[in-house]
């Protein structure tokens, strides 16, 4: 974005440079703030600013060589305020202002030793880590009276940017891990039978929660990384697992809320209290109605999983045919309760199945897997495992998709009927194995028909879906906006036909394109009028906004100055 206006923080570092004296304390605001709230508030420090001889007046607890080594693990980024999974929301990509390393090699000298400083970058200035709803209410009153843009950041794994932001309050809730079964949960006013349900604090991570379920001989429908957060924008945003074609989304299984509303009131949102809230937060995405401090799921039986694995040689060529016999069978695979991922860097795809009891039926019902994976001189294994957590630690968290780098990317929820339409399917296979890294995602709820119709504000177009597809692409370190805009122009020149040829289909709003086109429909569909009379409800002053959230104004705000200005560029070209 070219917005000439600075910030009140960059007036000050003008003003402060101009009269020739260092930089060295907190403006007023902040100061009286940070006494208000007993000396917690922190400065939001980058991540790998211990690598740097520092030009920041901050103090990391973390070490370089620690850093370094860890430059690519997920819970580690999470759990360090200063990180983000994908590394262009750290990194301010219209000023290049930033803090990285190389994440092709991090003990690459020339990432951060001088003349690299260490910049701020899109890292929010200061942050609280939230402990109750007394710190979120304290907030907001900060931000209604400093207009100081308020972040609520939990593991900072969003696609688009809505956890970071420069000059900005964050509000991280990672430290939220709180964790219980119950068997006999019944939402608070509600008089519906009682069931078994897993409340779990905003902060808590998949794989401590699928360690919970082990534990505990139960099944939690979750995503595909060790460090997401559940009860964070994956279930505001949908919530898409392995075995959604089977049980659903995170909406779907998503029974309680607590969350602090911008009028300040904790809340227990349900289906029978503030059902409208409710409705909101099953869809309408994270950052947007309040701040989400605990969240009850259902827990289903642990139940064995038939597990199809297939391996293969990933030239080009083999995987856009292995991608092309695959869709052949995709419907049916998902209609049996199949879900899974096709990862052509790995060279593998996996399945998982809840509902078979055996592996006969398992392989008739696979005959598709196999055959496509034959057809490129690939194999195939059928075995059974225990649990989903079992089949989690077993065959994802061993290699969960890239994090520590850039990463943008475009995806499209294929339709039931676009399964035949060759194509299509060319087109996309061609598209993902061009990109830098792509995936097929078979995690669409295809068959689950137990769902509850006017609940979720999803976009509907996600239920008659059977992959999620997407492609990406990354850049150097020391990328420059041009090739950063080149690359963002790249994805928009390979997806645009396949957008083309799926009108009206739905885009999972956590994994999209920055500047995915009619984005309300695409996100939403029908829903999205009756999801910004909520917001206009909840939050009448607009106290929490975020990049193409539900009542977005636009992008001339000041706080989203590090989202380039591809769009005009690419329409352009
Ligand atoms: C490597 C990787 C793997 C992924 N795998 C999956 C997957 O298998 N399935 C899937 O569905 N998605 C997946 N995602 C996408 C994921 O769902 C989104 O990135 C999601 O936004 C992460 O939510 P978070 O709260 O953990 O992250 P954050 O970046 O911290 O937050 C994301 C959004 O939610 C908001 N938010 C966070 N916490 C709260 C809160 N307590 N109250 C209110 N708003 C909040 C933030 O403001 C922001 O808008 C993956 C992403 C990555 C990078
Ligand atoms: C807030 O106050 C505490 C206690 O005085 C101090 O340790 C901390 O550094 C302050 N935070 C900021 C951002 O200045
Ligand atoms: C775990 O749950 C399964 C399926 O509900 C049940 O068959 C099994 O007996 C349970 N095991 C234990 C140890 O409770
Ligand atoms: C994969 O295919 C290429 C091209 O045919 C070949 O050179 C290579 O040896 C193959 N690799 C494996 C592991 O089979
Ligand atoms: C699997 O077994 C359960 C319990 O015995 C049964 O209810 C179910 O119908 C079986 N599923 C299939 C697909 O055969």
């Amino acid at each position: 974005m070219l917005d000439s206006l600075p910030s009140p923080w960059a007036l000050v570092k003008v003003v402060s440079e101009l009269l020739l004296v260092p930089l060295l304390s907190v403006p007023n605001d902040w100061v009286s703030f940070n006494a208000s709230m007993n000396g917690r508030l922190r400065q939001g420090v980058p991540f790998a600013q211990p690598c740097f001889a520092s030009d920041l007046n901050t103090h990391s607890s973390l070490k370089c060589p620690e850093i370094q080594e860890r430059y690519e693990d997920h819970l580690f980024r999470s759990e360090s305020f200063g990180a983000y999974q994908l590394t262009n929301w750290e990194e301010c990509q219209t000023t290049g202002d930033k803090c990285l390393l190389d994440w092709k090699s991090p003990l690459n000298p020339v990432a951060f030793q001088p003349p690299q400083k260490c910049s701020q970058g899109g890292v929010p200035s200061y942050y609280i880590e939230v402990k109750g709803p007394n710190d979120v209410r304290a907030a907001y009153a900060f931000s209604r009276k400093t207009n100081i843009p308020l972040v609520i950041k939990n593991s900072g794994h969003d696609f688009i940017g809505r956890s970071s932001g420069p000059g900005a309050l964050a509000l991280w809730t990672q430290g939220l891990k709180r964790i219980k079964l119950e068997r006999q949960f019944v939402p608070v006013g509600c008089l519906s039978a009682p069931t078994t349900a897993i409340t779990i604090g905003a902060g808590q991570h998949f794989s401590a929660i699928y360690d919970f379920a082990r534990e505990n001989n139960v099944t939690f429908v979750g995503g595909a990384d060790p460090s997401v957060g559940a009860s964070g924008g994956w279930v505001m945003g949908g919530g898409h697992s392995a075995l959604s074609p089977a049980l659903g989304l995170g909406v779907d299984r998503v029974l309680q809320f607590k969350i602090v509303t911008a009028d300040g009131k904790y809340r227990t949102v349900n289906k029978c209290q503030d059902s409208d809230l409710f409705f909101a937060l099953r869809g309408g995405g994270g950052g947007t109605f309040g701040v989400v401090l605990e969240s009850t799921f259902l827990a289903s039986p642990r139940v064995t999983l038939e597990v199809v694995i297939g391996k293969y040689n990933n030239t080009r060529e083999n995987s856009v045919e292995l991608i092309k016999q695959l869709s052949k069978g995709a419907v049916q695979l998902a209609s049996d309760g199949w879900g899974g991922y096709v990862t052509p860097s790995l060279s593998s795809g996996v399945w998982i199945n809840p509902v078979f009891n055996s592996t006969t039926e398992a392989e008739k019902s696979a005959a598709s897997v196999v055959n496509a994976f034959r057809s490129v001189r690939g194999t195939t294994m059928f075995l059974t495992m225990d649990s989903f957590s079992d089949f989690f630690d077993t065959f994802i968290a061993p290699s969960p998709d890239p994090v520590g780098r850039p990463f943008i990317m475009a995806t499209r929820l294929i339709p039931s009927g676009a399964f035949d339409d060759e194509r299509l399917i060319d087109l996309m296979a061609n598209a993902m194995v061009d990109s830098d890294f792509g995936q097929i995602l078979a995690v669409a709820p295809y068959g689950f028909k137990d769902y509850d119709e006017h609940g979720t504000s999803i976009n509907p177009a996600w239920r008659d879906a059977v992959w999620s597809s997407f492609m990406s692409y990354s850049w150097n370190f020391d990328a420059t906006l041009a090739e950063k805009i080149g690359q963002y122009q790249k994805l928009k020149r390979l997806w645009t036909p396949v957008r083309a040829r799926t009108p009206g289909a739905a885009v999972y709003m956590n994994e999209a394109d920055i500047y995915e086109p009619d984005y309300e429909n695409a996100f939403w569909g029908p829903h999205y009028e009756r999801l910004l009379s909520i917001k206009h409800k909840y939050d009448p002053h607009h106290l929490l906004d975020c990049w193409r959230c539900v009542g977005w104004k636009g992008a001339q705000d000041k706080r989203y100055r590090c989202y380039p200005n591809v769009k005009e560029s690419t329409d352009q070209a």
